[in-house]
């Protein structure tokens, strides 16, 4: 029987099978795809900004070098998003000048200011342990390219998260002034990590096209119920409360319950009116701006070589 480009493309979805750059694919599903990658790549580079400002102030030697490693991989993620997108025809100057305009987004959660080290190790704790959870099934999204990113950048975000654990640890056997500002930190990061999955299943426009294409592997209520109940035995472990009154084993639903976040203040940061949504996006603007001669030199050089070669 006579098959249309439509049928393959959805009996390939059907089959768990992926999507590659040439294949046929509805506009819609280029569209979200670039959407998305684009926006976890822009989340990839401006989340190099709160850590990067502890760097020059890190503890010791090995600390530093620890956030330098992480840092570095942040940057190496986003350019291979970047990548990613490319693949589905989009442009990395375009997707840059997005970002800098506001057109696209980036991650809720690196609107937060990092006040002292204890924010690196609660980041590498719950920031990098929700973005495991997210990224993950992204491993096995449809859409080939942004599929083997994922495997890539997963390997390495488990080292973030070990890093940050490790931090706290050695931060809660210290004095109690330093258990004070890990608990701080806590009590801090804790509602905007569980943010990070996005709104809840009923206030999410694109959930529902992203499961049925498997961009999406899981609902953003189930990937955060999923961080929930894997992150409660680690702050037992740790001996910090988490600061949710609500949140509680629940053997009925073999799960924890736990309180609504304030989908307001999501809203909000998501809208640009975060605490640090005007410095992170006028450091990544200048960073642009002061990296062009950088980026016609490479140019330039470039077409030399070409010429060289061609001669
Ligand atoms: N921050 C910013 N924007 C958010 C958001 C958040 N936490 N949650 C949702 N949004 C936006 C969505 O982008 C969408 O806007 P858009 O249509 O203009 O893109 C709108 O709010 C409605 O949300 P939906 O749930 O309908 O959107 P999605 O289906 O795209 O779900 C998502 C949002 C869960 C973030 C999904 O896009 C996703 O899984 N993206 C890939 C993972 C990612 O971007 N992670 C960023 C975390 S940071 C990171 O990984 C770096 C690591 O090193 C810490």
């Amino acid at each position: 029987e006579v098959t249309t480009p439509e049928r393959v493309f959805e009996e390939t979805i059907e089959r768990d099978q992926r999507i590659e750059p040439r294949d046929w694919m509805p506009e819609g599903y280029r569209k979200t795809l670039v959407r998305q990658v684009a926006q976890h790549a822009h989340s990839e580079i401006i989340g190099m900004q709160p850590e990067g400002a502890w760097i020059a102030r890190a503890p010791s030697l090995r600390r530093k070098a620890i956030l330098l490693a992480k840092v570095q991989d942040e940057a190496g993620h986003g350019l291979y998003l970047y990548s990613a997108a490319e693949t589905l025809g989009a442009d990395r100057a375009d997707l840059t000048a997005k970002l800098i305009s506001g057109r696209q987004k980036y991650s809720s959660i690196f609107n937060y200011p990092t006040l002292n080290f204890a924010d690196i190790g609660v980041i590498g704790w719950l920031v990098d342990g929700a973005a495991i959870c997210n990224q993950v099934p992204l491993c096995r999204s449809s859409y080939g390219p942004y599929a083997r990113a994922m495997v890539r950048i997963c390997k390495e975000e488990s080292f973030h998260q070990r890093q940050g654990y490790e931090l706290l640890l050695t931060m809660m056997r210290g004095t109690e002034a330093q258990r004070d500002m890990v608990r701080d930190a806590v009590d801090r990061w804790w509602w905007p990590s569980l943010m990070m999955f996005g709104p809840p299943d009923g206030d999410s426009p694109n959930t529902r096209q992203s499961m049925a294409w498997k961009v999406k592997r899981h609902t953003n209520d189930e990937l955060r119920q999923k961080f929930v109940d894997m992150t409660v035995p680690q702050a037992d472990a740790l001996g910090v409360s988490l600061p949710d009154p609500e949140l509680r084993w629940n053997a009925d639903r073999g799960a924890h319950d736990f309180g609504e976040p304030d989908w307001a203040e999501l809203k909000r940061v998501i809208s640009g009116d975060g605490a640090c949504n005007a410095e992170r996006v006028e450091r990544r603007r200048t960073a642009h701006e002061q990296g062009e001669w950088v980026r016609e030199a490479a140019a330039a050089h470039a077409a030399k070589r070409a010429a060289r070669q061609e001669a």
